[in-house]
């Protein structure tokens, strides 16, 4: 079975236990669905951002249907969280090529992030600004060409907006990439972050999956 994406339905089944809804899908423009409200929102956007805003609110509303809940606007608030239907917390991010949703109970967890990225190296001079110093000694004990450390460094980014997003809502405080040290285990999609003062507790767990030329991150702060 292939998703809205084309990818199989099983890409995403290792990022989130099952409490937590999930999806994938190709950008597209979806602007025609929105709500008034919503397409206020990107009314000067340009032709990318619309397509990727309206391909995550179609998402997110396609997987609160599921869950029973009426259709509505999905807006945000002034520091562009999502403001989600009551009862539900969720996060949303887009790629050039998909966006993917996630969403659960929010009286089940405390907070949900995703984060979806080509799975490419970063740029060079990426590293210093994302990795801390116990990360890039982590990152020098490999064997690897220039370009597998790229991608490695693109994988602590991608997991580290995917802990932002998931506490970001309800700590409401800015961390930047260095006030957050992930462990990684590769082999097993895991990884784990040493957080901030600021968060309620000291870590957090994450998972990724790989595939499709597609690197998604997920957190869920139980
Ligand atoms: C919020 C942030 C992580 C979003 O990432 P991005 O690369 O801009 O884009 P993504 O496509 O992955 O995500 C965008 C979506 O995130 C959501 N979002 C935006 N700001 C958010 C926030 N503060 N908290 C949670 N979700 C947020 C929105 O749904 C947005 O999509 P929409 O505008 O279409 O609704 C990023 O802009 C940011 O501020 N990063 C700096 C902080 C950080 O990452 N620290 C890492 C250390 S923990």
């Amino acid at each position: 079975m292939r998703d809205e994406a084309g990818l199989p339905e099983s890409f995403l089944s290792p990022l989130f236990e099952p409490a937590v809804a999930r999806a994938i899908a190709s950008v597209v423009d979806a602007t025609g669905e929105l709500e008034a409200a919503e397409a206020a929102l990107i009314a000067r956007a340009v032709a990318s951002r619309r397509q990727e805003f309206s391909t995550g609110r179609r998402l997110a509303r396609r997987l609160l249907a599921a869950r029973g809940i009426a259709p509505g606007p999905i807006l945000r608030d002034d520091d562009r969280v999502p403001i989600w239907p009551t009862g539900i917390t969720g996060s949303i991010s887009h790629s050039r090529e998909f966006a993917v949703v996630a969403l659960c109970d929010a009286s089940a967890c405390f907070g949900v992030g995703v984060d979806v990225e080509p799975d490419e190296p970063v740029k060079p001079g990426i590293e210093r600004h994302v990795c801390t110093s116990a990360e890039r000694a982590w990152l020098d004990g490999f064997d690897q060409d220039e370009a597998e450390r790229g991608r490695r460094v693109k994988l602590f980014f991608s997991a580290k907006e995917a802990v932002y997003k998931a506490f970001y809502p309800r700590v409401r405080v800015f961390w930047g990439f260095h006030d957050v040290t992930l462990e990684l285990d590769e082999a097993g999609g895991r990884f784990r972050a040493a957080l901030p003062q600021s968060a309620d507790r000291r870590h957090a767990e994450g998972r990724f999956v790989r595939g499709h030329g597609t690197l998604v991150c997920g957190v869920l702060a139980p």
